[in-house]
């Protein structure tokens, strides 16, 4: 059957008919019906027998294409391409097992209809608070000022609401302390600009963000790993980098990190702090899952603690409410933050105040903490999916992390079998988790997986591990799994 045949579009949903087609068209390539190299029909002859205009189809193949799905050729047409398959995915993957390979596959994995993905330290779309949240823009939508250039440190009333949100927490910040960026993300870029140059080294975490070893491979500065242990950096292994390496600051998700989970205990944190001191380290401290405290309340941020003034603190509201708006924040010492703002000011200007003010309507309003209340428990029990899940399915020797909150387990295979090939056939199987190696500094031997639960129901999660667990089994030789006692199933 031809395509125009298999697609059926619904004038009565609220989903616009470019979205219809172009989802349906994903659902065919994703399901193997509509092969690789498969030229769909013209524009023309789709919008025929669809009964649409041509703009329609033409936007939902340009979504297509943006998406990776089809490649046009002028004077040839639209054909399905090699990468919109898990084979075209797993062939990428395998070649390109860099921060930036990864990024770019998991723009295209998102898409991919029917792949249980653990892949995402992603809030789920599904829980977004779109209703509350546009009701603040549209709060909005008469003043004049909501679209004119605003303030390069950040619109004035949600850095009073910020300074709240992060008093709260310990944090003791005066508003004109804060400078508001477009995510965590710009706000590392900036403090990589004001304290490093080419050439310089930084000390981060092994395991660390991938994000963040992006950036600093895009500014030149070499990265030197500190290991991790259940209780967050090892101090020693910290001591000596900073003796023997020299690194301009060190880098720490804080709480519950990314990838592992690792949230450190308040006598670690002030470990930390005391060595930072003693070596006049600046800490990065990257708090942007802090609020993410599934069992009780998380230890305080490390800024709350830092009695030296020795700790750049950032967050955003990428994980606690939704990622695209890229509203973030630092804080940082005063001559610091002196940088900062010519950085900001040379890089994009200023943020877009419609939204920052949208999330201050947003933050005083009390939505933000209603939104956290109402997504923590379902957060909480997918995480506790995954745990029971682990416990049930995974052989002798396979080991993870526990996340006391965040999104991020970390799980460590046995031994040096051979398990570079684990990517690939969990894809081909239609569950997709994220390699390990591109967390480390120094890749080691395929030996880790970054999972994440927020993203996916409980029987997801459960299927999810099952097919990784078979896997793992089939290549490390050990038949069984783990006893049955301990498997309540939630659901
Ligand atoms: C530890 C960490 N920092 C920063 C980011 C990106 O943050 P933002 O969206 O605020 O730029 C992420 C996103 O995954 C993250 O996990």
């Amino acid at each position: 059957m031809s395509l125009q045949h298999l697609l059926h579009i619904n004038r009565e949903r609220s989903q616009p008919l470019y979205q219809q087609i172009a989802e349906q068209i994903k659902m065919q390539i994703s399901d193997g019906r509509l092969p690789v190299g498969t030229r769909l029909p013209t524009v023309r002859q789709l919008a025929n027998t669809l009964g649409v205009t041509r703009l329609t189809v033409h936007s939902a193949y340009s979504e297509l294409q943006s998406g990776g799905w089809v490649e046009a050729t002028v004077g040839r047409g639209t054909f399905v391409a090699a990468s919109a398959q898990p084979e075209g995915l797993m062939t990428a993957a395998g070649r390109n097992l860099t921060p930036d390979g990864v990024l770019d596959d998991m723009r295209r994995i998102t898409q991919m209809i029917g792949l249980r993905s653990l892949a995402y330290a992603d809030p789920d779309p599904m829980l977004y608070p779109m209703r509350e949240f546009w009701d603040s823009m549209l709060s909005l939508r008469n003043d004049p000022a909501m679209f004119q250039y605003g303030s390069p440190q950040g619109d004035p009333v949600l850095r009073v609401e910020i300074a709240a949100l992060l008093g709260e927490q310990g944090i003791e910040a005066t508003p004109d302390e804060i400078l508001i960026t477009s995510g965590v993300s710009q706000g590392l870029a900036l403090v990589c600009q004001a304290l490093a140059r080419p050439g310089d080294r930084v000390a981060v975490e092994q395991p660390t963000y991938l994000g963040l070893l992006h950036i600093l491979q895009m500014h030149g500065i070499q990265a030197v790993g500190v290991p991790l242990d259940a209780d967050g950096v090892q101090l020693q292994a910290l001591e000596r980098a900073i003796v023997e390496q020299k690194p301009r600051f060190f880098y720490t998700i804080s709480r519950f990190h990314n990838p592992t989970g690792v949230c450190p205990s308040l006598e670690r944190r002030r470990e930390l702090l005391a060595l930072a001191a003693r070596h006049r380290l600046t800490v990065v401290e990257d708090d942007i899952y802090g609020l993410l405290s599934f069992d009780g309340p998380p230890p305080p941020p490390l800024k709350a603690l830092d009695s030296e003034n020795n700790v750049i603190h950032l967050t955003s509201m990428s994980k606690v409410l939704l990622p695209g708006i890229r509203v973030g924040s630092v804080i940082a010492p005063r001559p610091i933050h002196e940088q900062l703002l010519p950085l900001r000011r040379a890089n994009d200007l200023v943020g877009a105040q419609l939204m920052q003010r949208a999330v201050a309507d947003f933050l005083r309003r009390g939505r933000l903490k209603a939104h956290i209340r109402r997504t923590l428990p379902i957060y909480r029990e997918r995480r506790d999916a995954l745990m029971r899940a682990l416990s049930y399915w995974m052989p002798d020797g396979v080991e993870w992390t526990q996340p006391a909150g965040g999104f991020c387990c970390w799980l460590t295979l046995p031994g040096d079998e051979a398990l570079n090939d684990l990517y690939a056939a969990a894809l081909s199987r239609g569950m997709v988790f994220t390699p390990g190696e591109v967390f480390l500094v120094e890749p080691d031997d395929c030996k880790h997986l970054r999972l994440c639960y927020a993203n996916q129901s409980p029987d997801t999660i459960r299927e999810s591990v099952a097919v990784l667990a078979e896997l793992i089994r089939e290549r490390i030789g050990h038949g069984a799994h783990r006893s049955k006692r301990d498997w309540v199933p939630l659901v």
